[in-house]
């Protein structure tokens, strides 16, 4: 089966500036050749220390960064060779939920605004179309229609971070970057998120690049997991096959360095 998205060979760097005199300092090479494929219905784990690029090849394949070089295709096409229109399209296939739900949703703005942003962007007006689309996506997520008329404050990290994939989610998409969905919520509602992410895998038919630090969840979630290090994926393969027998030795350390995975 061919990719849903593929990377190849992809390079970025950040040029930095630091200090008080803002002196510019050395580059960041936060991805240096980096080549990944996702096939459709995948769920790829993306693991990695902190700084080690993760969210940058998240926010590269969204096209919400440029790369300096490589390319990414996107069902077939390079995303950098999109049109108005490609990019139109793209923007309603994809979505990106975040690891902080506190900070992902503005405070000022009811749910059912904050829920139907996307649905202005992309030119639906339809009133009676809008409601049952809000009503539809808010149930799917395990809330209630009466909490369209609440704000972000009144409810609870489990609750928005269900808020935040019910936006990422109501145009109906088929790629989902997740960056670190759980990291910020209670251990206890950890788990119902993500079974909330795997119900609605199921029903969307959704292909997941799930971001995460924890190896146990990427070990129940993931079909496949790609391990960077330093702006490179090292290695990357069936998550069984990676948790049985690590062949680079950042991947051994990390498994080693997990409590509670055998
Ligand atoms: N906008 C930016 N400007 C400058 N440097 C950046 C920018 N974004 C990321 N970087 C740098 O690029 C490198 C990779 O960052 P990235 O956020 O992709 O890491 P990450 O693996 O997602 O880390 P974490 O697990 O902490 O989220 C880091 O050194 C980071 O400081
Ligand atoms: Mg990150």
């Amino acid at each position: 089966m061919e990719n849903l998205v593929e990377v190849k060979n992809v390079f970025k760097t950040f040029d930095t500036k630091g200090g008080i005199l803002g002196k510019k300092q050395n580059p960041v090479k936060a991805l240096k050749g980096v080549s990944l494929g996702i096939k459709r219905g995948e769920i790829v784990g993306l693991v990695g220390e902190s700084g080690s690029g993760k969210s940058t090849l998240g926010n590269c394949i969204l096209r919400l960064l440029d790369t300096d070089c490589g390319e990414i295709f996107y069902d077939g096409k390079n995303i950098q060779n999109f049109s108005k229109n490609d990019t139109k399209i793209f923007r309603k296939k994809t979505g990106l939920i975040f690891q902080n739900p506190y900070s992902s949703l503005n405070p000022k703005m009811k749910i059912k605004e904050i829920l139907s942003e996307p649905l202005i962007v992309n030119g639906i007006k339809n009133k009676k179309q809008k409601i049952v689309m809000l009503n539809s996506i808010i149930e799917l997520t395990g809330l209630s229609p009466d909490d369209l008329d609440r704000y972000p404050h009144e409810f609870s990290g489990g609750q928005r971070q269900r808020i935040a994939i019910a936006r990422a989610l109501i145009l109906k998409p088929e790629f989902i970057v997740a960056d670190e969905p759980i990291s910020a919520l209670d251990v206890s509602i950890q788990a119902q998120i993500i079974n909330l992410l795997l119900d609605l895998k199921h029903k969307f038919n959704l292909t997941y690049l799930f971001i995460s630090h924890d190896l146990n969840v990427v070990k129940y979630l993931c079909t496949r997991v790609a391990i960077m290090y330093r702006g490179e994926i090292v290695e990357i393969g069936e998550t069984m096959d990676i948790f049985n027998s690590p062949k680079h030795e950042y991947t051994k350390l990390l498994l080693n360095s997990i409590p509670g995975v055998a």
